[in-house]
């Protein structure tokens, strides 16, 4: 029996986790959920699974789950230090990091400094956090497996030798395929005037509201690009993005013999659920065969940056180095949900962030205080950016 907390559960992974869960009753048990404000959505979930442990974001929160949760023994808690004490705690051996943005970033760490088997779905820790997320990988001996369908996808196209011997592997390149998103085709001109939801609506894909704006601008790519390199080691110019519309091969790994490995499956974040939970075995996950005869025709082309002006605001972090990541993260972060919120146009995210990376500076990432303190400062320049771009 695995036992295992989920961090995000009322989220879209969140959800897609509990329905692989659901399947394998006999290999996996809930030790713990965690939820931000959907306090009914996770209510719903813990008389599901009944876990021993509920955590929320604030007390208020609390009181109305413990209400919620009345006559059922499941301990209701609030706050960072009860994530983290969730993700960390003897009685779990895995941890599905589901939380969006920066603020996954301590329980995953905990997660992490706990040795687990962490399953990395919340990409923002790790854009941060880069080197002293993996050094903490390391030292603690946890299993990081990487839930991003592109990153699962390379990690199951590389050798298993390749964490032990990366040169020996003959990786050329890794190629991370990307949708384009909603407004890959959309005249460029026109992009000003998109609306959230028009932003959310992605052609091939149900998520979360930030990532789906994150998908929209590219952003998204930009933030995996970032953590590809953490997770495989990979410097940025081994890394290259495909736009490919289908969706249908999740990423490949081109080696120096002329090969390209790339897995394929149906867009469901099922698949690398199960793959991640299993690790090194198979599960089924609800995800339907792929249909290899019914499949429209593959395409791939290279990303326009000038469309995607994201993207290319991504790679100079990460050429960068040091807190660029974290002040990039940061500043897109607070400008989404300025955008989710209608204060600011679609094109003013990528202004947004522009402006942030120019007027703060970057530097060394000593410690995880470091990242925090970075992290601070850029959401207080986004903010001001966001305030005049209002006024
Ligand atoms: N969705 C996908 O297909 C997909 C694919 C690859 C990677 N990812 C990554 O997975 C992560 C989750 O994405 P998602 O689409 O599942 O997002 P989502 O649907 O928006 O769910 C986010 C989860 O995080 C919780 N949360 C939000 N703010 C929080 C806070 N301040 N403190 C603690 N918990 C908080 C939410 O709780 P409430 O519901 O209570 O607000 C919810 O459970 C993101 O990092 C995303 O980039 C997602």
């Amino acid at each position: 029996m695995q036992r295992i907390t989920i961090l995000g559960a009322t989220g879209s992974i969140g959800a897609s986790t509990l329905d692989v869960l659901a399947r394998h009753p006999d290999r996996y048990r809930v030790y713990a959920l965690s939820a931000h404000g959907r306090v009914e959505e996770l209510a719903d979930a813990c008389r599901r699974v009944k876990p021993a442990r509920a955590v929320v974001g604030t007390a208020e929160a609390a009181g109305r789950l413990s209400q919620l949760l009345a006559g059922l023994d499941i301990h209701v808690d609030h706050g960072e230090q009860a994530l983290c004490e969730i993700a960390s705690s003897p009685d779990t051996d895995t941890v599905m990091a589901a939380i969006v943005g920066a603020a996954g970033l301590a329980p995953t760490l905990a997660a992490a400094r706990a040795g687990k088997k962490v399953l990395l779905a919340n990409k923002e820790a790790l854009v941060m956090s880069g080197q002293l997320f993996m050094d903490a990988v390391r030292e603690h001996r946890a299993t990081l497996l990487p839930i991003d369908s592109e990153h699962n996808a390379i990690f199951q196209s590389l050798p298993a030798t390749y964490a032990r011997d990366p040169q020996a592997a003959g990786v050329a390149k890794i190629l991370l395929t990307a949708s384009g998103g909603p407004f890959l085709q959309r005249a460029v001109e026109t992009l000003e005037a998109v609306t959230p939801d028009e932003a959310c609506k992605h052609p091939n894909w149900v998520m979360g509201r930030k990532i789906s704006v994150d998908s929209a601008t590219m952003m998204n790519k930009g933030l995996e690009v970032i953590e590809a390199h953490w997770l495989f080691g990979a410097p940025a110019d081994l890394i290259e993005v495909v736009i490919h519309p289908q969706s249908v091969i999740h990423s490949m790994v081109s080696y120096t013999d002329g090969s390209v490995l790339a897995q394929l499956g149906n867009p469901d974040m099922r698949t690398p659920i199960a793959h991640a939970l299993a690790f090194p075995e198979r599960i089924a996950s609800g995800v339907p065969q792929l249909d290899l005869t019914a499949m429209a025709a593959l395409q791939f082309h290279q990303p326009d940056f000038e469309r995607f002006p994201c993207l290319a605001l991504a790679f100079d972090a990460l050429r960068a180095g040091g807190t660029a990541p974290a002040l990039l993260n940061a500043a897109n972060e607070v400008a989404v949900q300025a955008f989710l919120e209608r204060e600011i146009g679609f094109r003013d995210i990528d202004r947004v962030i522009a402006e942030v990376m120019d007027a703060v500076p970057h530097g060394p990432a000593p410690s995880i205080e470091a990242v925090l303190a970075q992290d601070a400062r850029a959401r207080a320049a986004a903010k001001s950016v966001i305030a005049r771009l209002r006024a």
